[in-house]
């Protein structure tokens, strides 16, 4: 085994096989596993993801895309988010990005932002999320900057969107502008993308409550508010599963915990139904907070996948990531409590270890 640093801690660089034969498995997988390893490596075998672990990517070190999302390009995931390792130089805010064929294992493609303090751009760039725009072709990230308003030396008042682009998912992005969508405060963002396609900005504003704004055509500013809800939450994210519109969103706690709340629509302009708990609430979402719901469409069905941070305030490096799939339908969700687990992409199935 080798090993390597990453953000102030040293982790493993195990191999496939060291990772079969350390976690515990349904003895139907491991049967499976076992026989796909004998052909290939490769083939077949749903490699367990383990909520709350250190997640090593393919170099062996803990996966910095916090705060992040998902975008699927054909048959490859990309993960964006906040690059937290200790490294970075002063004074730089990075976005990094990893990519997968099976959302269990992940490639480092690419510090694919960095950016340096200033009055436009602050001091924090948080929950960054991508969209592609197939009619431009470019590749266009979405985050959260903030720090004092010009002339002040300090706060969380800028409240803005900043827009970068490339023409690769994993290139150097350009960092092209911020703003505050429609004259309105945004902090926390989250995206979506509609089964027809179109793209959606959520975002806290927090003397109002929580927007879904529909992009421009180009993406490239916000067009519309297509909803406000009148709570305040961030983490914000939805998917449109079954029919129904679900919205999922955490208290506003900082960095500590909350019970993360869900509501459904049958149109995302609403009526929302009441929000209720995801899970049971003294579990406090199992320690983490909503980043996205990842919908998995597959030829046998499709899964919902919550993905979530379980911050780590004073070591934001090593704060880990609570991907779990949820229980959802019938305009009800339910996060389960957290297990290894497996999803095939091309299917569409998970399968919870016991
Ligand atoms: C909660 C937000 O969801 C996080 O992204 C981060 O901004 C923390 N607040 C900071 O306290």
């Amino acid at each position: 085994m080798t090993r390597d640093t990453q953000g102030g801690f040293e982790v493993e660089a195990w191999g496939i096989m060291a990772k079969l034969l350390a976690f515990p498995m349904k003895p139907f997988l491991l049967l499976s596993c076992a026989a796909a390893l004998a052909s290939s490596f490769t083939a077949g075998c749903a490699e367990i993801i383990r909520p709350g672990e250190i997640w090593p990517d393919d170099r062996g070190r803990h996966i910095q895309a916090h705060g992040g999302g998902i975008l699927e390009v054909g048959d490859v995931f990309y993960w964006f988010g906040e690059d937290r390792s200790t490294n970075n130089p002063r004074g730089v805010r990075c976005v990094s990005c990893y990519s997968s064929g099976n959302l269990a294992d992940w490639t480092f493609r690419n510090q694919v932002l960095k950016l340096a303090d200033s009055q436009e751009t602050g001091r924090i760039l948080e929950r960054p999320k991508v969209f592609h725009n197939s009619k431009t072709g470019k590749f266009v990230m979405y985050m959260h900057i903030d720090g004092p308003m010009p002339g002040e030396s300090g706060g969380y008042k800028l409240a803005r969107v900043g827009v970068a682009t490339c023409d690769t998912a994993a290139g150097d992005y350009k960092f092209l502008t911020s703003f505050r969508p429609l004259g309105n405060e945004s902090r926390d963002i989250g995206q979506f993308i509609d089964d027809d396609g179109t793209a959606y900005l959520i975002s806290e504003d927090r003397p109002n409550g929580f927007h879904i704004y529909k992009l421009s055509e180009d993406y490239l500013s916000v067009e519309k508010d297509v909803c406000l809800i009148r709570e305040h939450l961030e983490g914000g994210a939805v998917v449109h599963y079954d029919g129904l519109y679900y919205v999922i969103g955490s208290h506003l706690s900082g960095w500590k915990a909350n019970p993360n709340v869900y509501a459904t629509a049958k149109s995302l302009a609403g009526p929302w139904s009441e929000f209720k708990n995801i899970a049971p609430p003294e579990q406090n979402t199992y320690g983490s907070q909503s980043t996205m719901l990842l919908k998995i469409t597959g030829t046998k069905t499709d899964s919902v996948i919550f993905m979530g941070d379980i911050w780590k305030q004073h070591t934001l490096w090593d704060s880990r990531y609570l991907w779990m799939p949820l229980e959802i339908g019938g305009g009800q969700l339910r996060l389960p409590e957290p297990h290894g687990w497996a999803v095939d992409v091309k299917t569409g199935e998970t399968h919870l270890e016991k």
